[in-house]
């Protein structure tokens, strides 16, 4: 029997052709299962010696089928695995990754090096009151420089926040001092745009307050953030200027190396002073206490795209929002 169904098992080509073969001999019906029936009907001696060589027929066909089937299996994954081969040589299909846009780049360096000047990050609303882009801030309107600031105004009389300096007076409304933040965010004025005018902008404002603070502690601050963007070459000047809000005011230039030029030249990066007596007394007004009374404080604000354009050559501020990949793919990935 055993080399009956060794011719039977050796060619056969597939697991179900091969069950079929199992079943044969070895199923309930098969040709063994019916030798083995017979033994009933033997002597007990009998019975034992036939008993004894059956049971290795059954032993030795068992193992045929276990090799058999396992070699099937292989050749089956073997098939698998040659068709579904992949060629690693040949050239990937690269994706379009995305990226951060350049001013939120420059936003998040800059968050990054007053965090390690001890600054919070906080933001404020992009729809303004009269009360808080003008008034708090020392610029009531009949104040002549109200004409600094070129206005949206919506039809309810409340503003597009003509500079981040809002949230001087909305954060001194809500927190006690001392305390220092930055404040990043979308401005807006009602310009004609060209090269270097765009009626949304963007601007970082900066306000510490506290019983001691000085203008030194202004200037070696703007110093640390120049350093942080333009290098440890880079310093700050000053030069006198005029604010409602801050007295004295100083608008500021930092110095800057540019390496891959060999240039260096002073550039005009924004405004800044001491915080007004009357600002700390319109937001003692809006507190309703005397938190704010005789506290000192600087504040400065800067444009952020001014600084983008500088640092990285952009010629034209509308390149910013005309979302044009040209445009942006070049400031994706590393900017050193
Ligand atoms: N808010 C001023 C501007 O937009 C800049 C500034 C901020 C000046 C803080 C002084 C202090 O022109």
């Amino acid at each position: 029997m055993i080399n009956e169904a060794k011719l039977e098992i050796t060619p056969a080509s597939s697991l179900p052709e091969l069950q079929e073969i199992k079943v044969k001999y070895l199923g309930k019906k098969g040709l063994l299962t019916a030798e083995l029936k017979t033994l009933g009907n033997l002597s007990p001696d009998d019975r034992k010696i036939r008993g004894a060589a059956l049971n290795m027929i059954k032993t030795e066909l068992e193992a045929l089928f276990d090799n058999k089937e396992l070699e099937l299996k292989n050749a089956a994954l073997e098939a698998k695995l040659a068709s579904e081969s992949l060629d690693v040589t040949l050239p990937g299909t690269a994706f379009q990754t995305g990226g951060f846009h350049l001013l939120t780049r420059i936003i998040d360096d800059l968050a990054t090096i007053y965090k390690g000047l001890g600054y919070q990050v906080v933001q404020g609303q992009e729809v303004e009151t009269e009360l808080y882009n003008f008034d708090a801030l020392n610029i009531p309107s009949w104040h002549p420089a109200r004409d600094l600031w070129d206005t949206f105004w919506l039809t309810d009389g409340r503003v597009l926040r003509t500079h981040t300096s809002p949230m001087q007076a909305r954060f001194m409304e809500a927190f006690e001092p001392p305390f220092r933040i930055v404040v990043p965010g979308k401005t807006y004025r009602f310009e004609a745009v060209d090269a270097t005018h765009e009626a949304m902008f963007h601007q970082l404002e900066g306000l510490a307050v506290g019983k001691n603070i000085t203008m030194s502690d202004l200037k070696g601050t703007l110093e640390e953030m120049a350093k942080g963007l333009f290098g440890e070459t880079s310093k700050v000047r000053f030069q006198p200027s005029y604010y409602p809000f801050t007295e004295p005011s100083a608008d500021f230039a930092v110095y800057w190396e540019n390496k891959r030029t060999g240039q260096a030249k002073w550039l005009e990066l924004g405004g800044s002073g001491m915080v007004h007596p009357r600002v700390f007394e319109e937001v003692c007004k809006l507190r309703k206490d005397e938190v704010y009374a005789g506290q000192r404080g600087f504040a400065f604000g800067l444009g952020i795209e001014r600084v983008a354009m500088i640092k990285y050559g952009v010629p034209d501020i509308r390149y910013f929002f005309q979302n044009d990949l040209r445009v942006l793919k070049q400031f994706r990935g590393n900017l050193e």
